[in-house]
Order: C-alpha cells, then sequence, then structure tokens
C-alpha cells in the first residue's frame, strides 16, 4: 500500500468522521432526508466535489451530485453514488463511505489531467434508508426516473408530508422528474459500500464484489382490537392488538425461516399505552427481504394469511399498506468484470463475489442503467448501529479498486 494511497485513505475517514458530526441528536448520529442535517452534509459534500474540480448542483430530489467531463462535454457518465441519510443511532460508514469513496476517486481522476472517453458524475442521494417517510430509495429512484406519486402524501413521525418536507428544504415538488436521467446519460452506476455481512472478514478479504442484492417489501401494519380495562375484563371478551400483533411478529419470523426469507419487526407503537388498558391498537414495521422475489412474495402471503387466522381468532383487525417494493438485482456481468479486475490491481487474484441481503441505491439505479457494487470489509458484520468500523487499509484498497474499475470501463 502506497504512502500516497494511505494518505487518501485518511482523508476519507477524516471526511466520515466530519459528517459524523453532523447529526439531529448529538452524540448519536442520527440524519434523516430533507432535513436541517441533510443540508449540511450536501453542503460537505459540494464543498469536497467542487474542491476535487468538479461542476456541482443538487438535484430536484435533494441529492447532491458532481460532474467531471470526458475527452469533450456532454458524454454519457459513469455514476458512481451512494447515500448521505442514515438510520436513527447508525453508524458512520453505511452509505457515507461509499460517497467519500467516489469523491475520492474523482479527486484522482480529476487531478490525472487524463479526461477520459465518458464523463464521470458522483450522487449523493438524500434518502436511501427510507427512516423519515417508510418509502426508501427516493433520492436514487428519483435519479432512476422511478419517482412514485402517491409517496407525496407520506408523513414523517410529526405529520410532516413528503411534499411539505420538500418544500421546506427549497425543493419544488413539480419538480421532481427534473432528477431523472434518461438511459443514454449513463454508461453506468458503481457504487461502493461497507458489506454490512461477516463474509470479508471472516475470508479474510478487505474487497468483494457483489454478485446480487435481495428484494424488499416493507410494510405498515396496523392491528385495531378495543381497549379496556385491565382488571375487569375477562379474556372471552378481549380484543387485545398487542397479543394478537406480538403472534404475527413471532410468526413473521419462524415462516421465514421456513421460506427461505428475512422478516424484521423494527418499530412497534402500542395505544393507549397504560399499564392498565388493554392495548386497542398497534402500530408496527415489517421488513421482508428474500434473494429471489418469489421468496419475498410468499413469505408475505403467508403473513398475511397468519394474520388473517389471528384476527379472526383474536377479534382484532390488520390493516396493511406497502411502503417500499423493490425487486431482486442481478449486477451486471460486464460491470462486476469492471469490479473484479479493480480488487484484482489490489493484490487479491480472486475477488470474493457476495450476496447483498441489505439494499442500496443500486438497486434504483438498475432501472436506469447497469450496475455493480464493490463491498468493504467492515468488523464483525456490525453495521445500522453506532459500532460500524473499518480499517484504513481496506479503505485505501476500495479508493485503488473503485478507481481502477472506471479505468477498466474506459
Ligand atoms: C438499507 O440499509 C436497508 O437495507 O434497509
Ligand atoms: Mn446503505
Ligand atoms: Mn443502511
Amino acid at each position: 500500500m502506497s504512502a500516497a494511497g494511505l494518505a487518501d485513505a485518511r482523508r476519507v475517514l477524516a471526511r466520515c468522521d466530519e459528517l459524523a458530526a453532523v447529526t439531529a441528536d448529538p452524540p448519536r448520529l442520527t440524519r434523516l432526508s430533507l432535513t436541517p442535517e441533510h443540508a449540511r452534509a450536501n453542503a460537505l459534500a459540494g464543498r469536497w466535489l467542487a474542491e476535487a474540480g468538479l461542476s456541482t448542483w443538487i438535484d430536484a430530489a435533494g441529492s447532491r451530485c458532481g460532474r467531471l467531463e470526458g475527452v469533450r462535454p456532454g458524454l454519457p457518465a459513469v455514476l458512481l453514488g451512494s447515500h448521505l441519510d442514515t438510520v436513527p443511532d447508525a453508524g458512520r460508514y453505511d452509505g457515507i463511505l461509499g460517497v467519500v469513496v467516489a469523491i475520492e476517486v474523482v479527486r484522482r481522476l480529476a487531478a490525472s489531467g487524463r479526461p477520459l472517453p465518458f464523463a464521470v458524475e458522483v450522487a449523493a442521494f438524500g434518502d436511501e434508508e427510507g427512516t423519515r417517510f417508510g418509502a426508501a430509495l427516493l433520492g436514487s429512484r428519483a435519479l432512476a426516473g422511478t419517482w412514485d406519486e402517491t409517496w407525496w402524501e407520506l408523513c414523517d413521525g410529526d405529520g410532516v408530508t413528503l411534499a411539505a418536507a420538500f418544500e421546506a428544504f427549497g425543493l419544488d415538488p413539480a419538480r421532481i422528474a427534473t432528477a431523472a436521467r434518461a438511459p443514454g446519460d449513463l454508461v453506468a452506476y458503481l457504487e461502493a459500500h461497507i458489506e454490512q455481512g461477516p463474509s470479508l472478514e471472516a475470508a479474510g478479504r478487505a474487497l468483494g464484489v457483489v454478485g446480487s442484492i435481495a428484494g424488499a417489501l416493507r410494510i405498515a401494519v396496523t392491528a385495531t382490537g378495543r381497549a379496556g380495562h385491565a382488571g375487569g375484563t375477562a379474556y372471552e371478551h378481549r380484543r387485545d392488538a398487542l397479543v394478537a400483533a406480538s403472534e404475527v411478529v413471532v410468526a413473521a419470523e419462524r415462516l421465514a425461516r421456513e421460506t427461505g426469507g428475512i422478516a424484521t419487526v423494527g418499530r412497534l407503537s402500542v395505544w393507549p399505552g397504560a399499564v392498565n388498558v388493554i392495548p386497542g391498537r398497534v402500530a408496527f414495521s415489517l421488513d421482508l427481504r428474500a434473494a429471489a422475489d418469489a421468496v419475498r412474495d410468499r413469505l408475505w402471503s403467508a403473513i398475511e394469511a397468519c394474520m388473517a387466522e389471528v384476527g379472526e381468532r383474536r377479534g382484532v383487525t390488520f390493516a396493511t399498506t406497502l411502503l417500499h417494493a423493490a425487486p431482486a438485482v442481478h449486477c451486471s456481468d460486464r460491470l462486476r468484470a469492471a469490479v473484479a479486475a479493480g480488487i484484482r490491481g489490489t493484490g487479491d487474484a480472486e475477488p470474493m463475489v457476495l450476496f447483498s441481503g441489505a439494499g442500496h441505491d443500486a438497486m434504483a439505479l438498475a432501472a436506469v442503467t447497469e450496475v455493480a457494487m464493490l463491498f468493504i470489509r467492515c468488523h464483525d458484520g456490525i453495521s445500522h448501529q453506532p459500532a460500524e468500523s473499518v480499517r484504513l487499509e481496506d479503505v485505501a484498497a476500495a479508493v485503488d479498486a473503485l478507481e481502477a474499475a472506471v479505468l477498466a470501463l474506459a
């Protein structure tokens, strides 16, 4: 590893640290889309892109973008990207590392003074996680031209609609279509990301190439029973929404294991929320994933059947709203070969091919161009919590590999 490569990686990690301080609830890192923290993160990324020599702008969905022209202006672009938003109480690398690595790569490409036969762009998406409005991949879906007009009425936890949040951020919902890129604008989309799983570390590898990404569904569920007195209501008269929801939560894990998918309930709220009142209403989230969409959909059907049975037996009504549906994505062979070539350049002769259970902006971009991903080892596979960590040497290798992958496409 060259001293210059390690210095670049140190800059990348210092920028991740700087971004980790841009949070709504210090010392925890929570940065949701279309918030003042999102604007501050966009400003930092904009400054770094400009310093690298790129022209920069914020698109109609609030994503920070930058562009380095190729041998002549206006050529289709290789797009490098990832996201700047986080889950609540997040780690500092999920998404963010991919953005900052991309900025480092374009800095090197610009500094080389050798223009490529395509432009190179960077997109730092403002909403991949879906933490604020429930629907996910908002920035990348706007860019891919698959924006869903029904999203405008989605509300955050404070009852602010997505449309109102756009306006508060200085964006015009009526202009959302201008964020969309045509297939002819793009040559490829490449995304670097921490693995969010333990495979690279277990194999003693720094980097891997993603073969495919799991399909996902996110569903908001409300169970409505009847509130009542905790002491005075016999079991045969109860319609306890929490006990009914709990049966479904436990069954979701069993059904996921049986079908080969993954189900997670990460949020659950109980009303009226008093020790001596039978819960009359429960709202919970359901996150379903599988390597194949058919498996994911079978899992969802099985959970729906379970809700019907539990609801009938307990006098509780389940209502569901589908908030997010992303099909499983196979990364393009051509781009996988470029990423693998990039990894081989770092000394790993046979790059590992990994499946991603986590969702990524690449899933959305697959609607408009070919996509591939470079995974970076993270300690113990830990992600979506503050203990996310990466090694300096791996980050240096990732910058080298992503730069080489772009050059391989030339
Ligand atoms: C994004 O991190 C997701 O997979 O939920
Ligand atoms: Mn991510
Ligand atoms: Mn994430």
